[in-house]
């Protein structure tokens, strides 16, 4: 066991400068100026599958931006560990808040600075770090393993479920492993047995076919932003509740055990505020932060536009508004019905003279899973030798979409080892990642490989 973990201190230098390769290419799935980009990400990364030993080394093509896939399957009567991640990140903008160049991956203080850095290349590439010492060092695996790496999870994977259900046979396995959620803090491992669902939409209101003067019009027409910001304001009660009828009905009633192991977790939210800058925090009546944040469903509006933002002032009654809004959703609620009681509250409260459009943008179920199954106990055992401490168990506010096809599709536990941390910034100017956790995420993947060869 020990021979793992120095074959990998000796590499951290190496496996740092790979790294700074894959995160190189601005590889972006939401920018269609970037499909060369992430397509040559993908090619760099099945090369680098090759070049550390994994065989199979290919892309698979989608509708969408290729996939990576590559296999070492010499394992005899050992399980097959399919392993996922994601190539692609967000876009990086906007440009002018980061301290370093987004693609050019820069350590200060013991962190590495990039878009994706965290999320998800990092996460990736530290496991590849893991095959390869392995590979390396012993001519062979102690699993089997399977590899296969998206290209447009960060556009909510709307390829990948058909490429699953087509390639089902060649990716069957006997358990998944993701990292691509968080620890719970600086050197407290966490395992992560439950994901918050996602429904995210794009409202738009029309009024006038014009813009028009707010003193010749205004008081007789309907404004649209105005009806907008009326709509999007009855979204909530002054509780913080969604006041949509019938969006808490499938909101499953999570048990007080399990309430108290969170409340037992060690979270500060005065701490939590002043990292944030924020003098208070806002949530739900009645329950904790990381209740608020893991258990409960939740509602923001990502953005919004219309009228007159521009320097100055333009007296204007604008022709037209718009809105993105997401919904993170938590155990038995169903992207598709909370589509469906979305659009009926809104077309009832919506107000004469404007007309409305709502387009569904992209869905993801919650996901939870029993935390006391041997897989995820084993996952929990690598990260206490990886980080010197034991796991604590977790769920997390985020969504990874595939992770329901995966349990659906493949029928087969996921065992979440995400070793982000809190402040990483994913999606944020400044994403990073710490080199504690690159370094022993990659003790950690090669430690669970050996562990499930010899529970
Ligand atoms: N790695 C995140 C998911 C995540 C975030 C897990 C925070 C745990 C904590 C993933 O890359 C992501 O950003 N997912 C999107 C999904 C969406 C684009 C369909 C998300 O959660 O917004
Ligand atoms: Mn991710
Ligand atoms: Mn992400």
């Amino acid at each position: 066991m020990a021979a793992i973990e120095s074959i990998l201190a000796a590499g951290q230098a190496e496996a740092l400068a790979g790294l700074t390769d894959f995160l190189r290419w601005p590889s972006v799935s939401s920018d269609p100026a970037q499909t060369g980009a992430v397509r040559s990400c993908a090619e760099w990364l099945a090369a680098r599958l090759g070049e550390i030993g994994m065989e199979h080394a290919a892309l698979w093509e989608t509708a969408g931006h290729p996939a990576v896939y590559a296999d070492w399957l010499h394992a005899e009567d050992a399980p097959t560990v399919l392993l996922y991640g994601h190539y692609d990140v967000q876009p990086p903008e906007p440009l002018d808040l980061w301290e370093s160049p987004p693609f050019e991956a820069t350590v200060r203080d013991g962190k590495v600075y990039a878009r994706g850095s965290t999320d998800d290349k990092g996460q990736v590439y530290m496991h590849l770090v893991a095959l390869e010492a392995l590979l390396r060092s012993a001519g062979r695996l102690p699993v089997n393993v399977k590899v296969l790496i998206e290209g447009e999870e960060e556009i909510g994977s709307p390829n990948l479920e058909p490429l699953i259900a087509a390639r089902r046979e060649a990716l069957r396995a006997d358990l998944v492993v993701i990292s691509d959620t968080t620890m719970f803090a600086e050197g407290q491992p966490a395992l992560c047995y439950g994901l918050r669902g996602l429904a995210y939409f794009q409202v738009e209101v029309e009024g006038a076919n014009t813009d028009l003067h707010s003193g010749a019009y205004g008081g007789a027409v309907a404004n649209p932003l105005q009806a907008l910001s009326v709509l999007l304001a009855g979204l909530k009660d002054d509780r913080q509740r969604i006041a949509i009828p019938g969006f808490y009905d499938d909101v499953r009633t999570v048990d007080a055990a399990e309430r108290a192991r969170l409340a037992e977790l060690p979270h500060d939210d005065r701490a939590y505020a002043a990292a944030l800058g924020v003098d208070a925090l806002s949530g739900e009546e009645g329950y904790s932060t990381l209740e608020r944040t893991w258990i409960r469903p939740s509602l923001d509006i990502n953005g919004i536009w219309g009228g007159f933002s521009g320097p100055g002032s333009k007296t204007v009654l604008p022709a037209r508004a718009g809105a993105k809004l997401s919904f993170r959703l938590v155990p038995d609620q169903d992207p598709d019905r909370v589509e469906r009681l979305l659009r009926a509250d809104l077309e009832r409260r919506c107000p004469a003279g404007v007309k409305l459009t709502i387009t569904a943008m992209h869905g993801a179920w919650p996901w939870i899973t029993n935390p006391d199954h041997p897989y995820i106990r084993a996952g929990g055992q690598a990260l206490a030798r990886a980080f010197g401490r034991e796991p604590v168990y977790i769920r997390e506010g985020g969504s990874i979409p595939v992770v329901t096809t995966f349990a659906a599709l493949l029928g087969v536990p996921v065992v979440m080892l995400g070793v982000g941390l809190q402040g990483d910034r994913p999606h944020a100017p400044n994403e990073h990642f710490a080199l504690s956790s690159f370094h022993g995420g990659a003790c950690a993947s090669a430690t669970f490989l050996q562990e499930l060869a010899a529970p």
